[in-house]
């Protein structure tokens, strides 16, 4: 026997002993860490705020049924029976399938052992995997890969919890919170998203928070979404890093009172592979910060370094690639205060467009902040570490922190959306398809004006169509089948989209 084999019998023989002895008959003890007792700490006590930690917003102890999920179990077969309260339990192994939950107060919690978790397989050819109407959803602890589309997408659900989630090489957008108030994105890895690995879309009241966001074309995108903060994450080697800004032709039209602060956001020179035409698939690679159109974004305390185009670009509409005008929208972005980051290295390579604006203004070096277009009452201060480009007539701010601002979530979860039955056209509407047709412009998909000249009266072969979708158009991706929902809603969102005039 060689050395070699000696050395193996000794570890099975050590992994059974351990196994046995060990762990072999400890149960899962599972601590809700989020709303148990806090360490009190060698000095006094000053108070339950949660520093450092954002807190959850379901704190009440859960007393639904536990569902529990193991390997060969389909998890929807759990979530149609479960009910509002209900805690669904997936355990380690390999689940290859659509969750969709539309009803509220559903925790779906992956149970982690010995580092296993339960794997959600999009095998590359479904769709969605996690998606959720309802209000009040936690969807935790899950590793989701290989889906076409969303890995977690929230359809007009408040109060929702998003977090520890890995999610690699899923799609089109990772995490996906549309049409949400009060929600929380922390604590996530993701990777190789080809729009934004985190998305939030017409929202309100929005935390996110220490997620690492990598490889994909947008990092971390606030869009057409109001009172968020995105904190502590860390936003490398994507082609743009974090992003505020309004997409023109959506219902919601404004995007303002956004908080970018203490993020690491490194080396975004990732190549673009965006969807050609797509909103993100005109970001210069190497872009840290883009803020377009966006109102009341406050940037502070990032480390921003080694960004190839610039450390942050701000934009009105009518400078950016890939943008229609939206009458509704104003295209400027007003009020944006920058305060002190660290700032390092960015620039060093960067596009013609602001070379040329450097040379108006007879700047030299590798700029970390560009600004093109109109920007009303913006403020900046220190300017002299940054080399800058278009802010010299800006404003010092009239404040130098956000330290006052911990949260932007409610006190306490906001009442679940209500859907009156004549309204699941529009909510579903604004819920889904928002996420990929804009009424005038190019988004994932076309615009609705051209799909309503191509349906006009007939609701009917609009809802068959997206039941089942075709693929018809070479330079667009495919749509993704709606089929997760009835009929009913179906035809409704249908009607709701030939109606629709901006
Ligand atoms: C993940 C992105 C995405 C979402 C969400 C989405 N679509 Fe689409 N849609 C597309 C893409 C991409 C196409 C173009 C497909 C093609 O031409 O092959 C498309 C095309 C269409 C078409 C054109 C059909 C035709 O005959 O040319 C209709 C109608 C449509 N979508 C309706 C909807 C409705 C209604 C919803 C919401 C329930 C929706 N879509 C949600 C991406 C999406």
């Amino acid at each position: 026997m060689s050395k070699g084999n000696i050395f193996a019998v000794v570890l099975i023989v050590a992994a059974f002993f351990v196994g046995r002895h060990w762990f072999a008959d400890t149960p899962t003890v599972m601590t809700d860490s989020r709303s148990g007792a806090g360490y009190s700490g060698g000095a006094e006590s000053t108070g339950s705020a949660r520093s450092g930690l954002v807190r959850a917003i379901h704190t009440a102890p859960r007393t639904g049924t536990v569902h529990e999920v193991r390997e060969g179990e389909l998890i929807m077969d759990k979530v149609k029976v479960a009910e509002p309260g209900d805690t669904i339990l997936v355990y380690p192994g390999s689940y290859s399938e659509t969750v969709y939950i539309d009803k509220d107060n559903i925790r779906l919690s992956g149970v982690i052992e010995k580092g296993q978790r339960a794997v959600l397989d999009g095998k590359g050819h479904l769709n969605d995997a996690v998606l959720y109407s309802g209000n009040d959803i936690v969807v935790e602890n899950l590793l989701i890969t290989k889906y076409k589309g969303n890995a977690i997408m929230g359809q007009a659900g408040n109060n929702f919890e998003i977090r520890n989630n890995i999610i690699v090489d899923t799609g089109v957008y990772g995490i996906f919170p549309q049409l949400g108030k009060n929600g929380i994105v922390t604590h996530n890895v993701i990777s190789g998203i080809e729009d934004a690995a985190i998305y939030v879309g017409m929202s309100d009241n929005i935390h996110v928070a220490h997620n690492q966001v990598f490889e994909s074309v947008a990092g971390i995108e606030i869009e057409n979404s109001r009172h968020a903060i995105v904190e502590n994450n860390y936003v490398t080697n994507n082609t743009g890093g974090i992003l505020a800004f309004i997409t023109p032709g959506l219902p919601v039209k404004t995007t303002y009172d956004v908080i970018i602060r203490n993020n690491f956001i490194v080396g975004n020179n990732h190549p673009n592979f965006g969807a050609p035409g797509s909103t993100v698939a005109g970001i210069p690679p190497g872009t840290g910060i883009l803020i377009m159109a966006a109102d009341e974004v406050v940037v502070e305390g990032n480390i921003i370094s080694d960004n190839k185009t610039a450390g942050i670009i701000i934009t009105d509409h009518n400078n950016a690639p890939n943008t229609t005008i939206d009458p509704e929208s104003d295209p400027a972005p007003d009020k944006v205060a920058i305060l002190d980051n660290l700032m390092h290295n960015n620039g060093y390579d960067t596009i013609d467009e602001a070379k040329a604006l450097m040379l108006t203004e007879f700047k030299t070096g590798n700029p970390d902040i560009v600004r093109v277009g109109v920007s009303r009452d913006s403020c900046i201060i220190n300017r002299h570490q940054y080399v800058t480009v278009g802010v010299d007539n800006w404003a010092e701010c009239g404040f130098t922190h956000t330290g006052d601002i911990m949260t932007y979530l409610l006190d306490k979860p906001v009442e679940p959306r209500e859907i009156d039955p004549s309204e699941v056209g529009k909510v579903a509407y604004l819920g889904i398809c928002a996420g990929c047709h804009t009424y005038t412009g190019r988004m994932i998909g076309p615009p609705v004006q051209v799909i309503q000249a191509l349906y006009m009266d007939n609701a009917q072969g609009l809802a068959d169509y997206i039941a089942n979708p075709v693929k018809k158009r070479d330079d667009y991706p495919e749509m993704p089948p709606q089929d997760y929902l009835d009929a009913t809603t179906r035809l409704a969102v249908a009607e709701y989209m030939l109606s629709v005039s901006k």
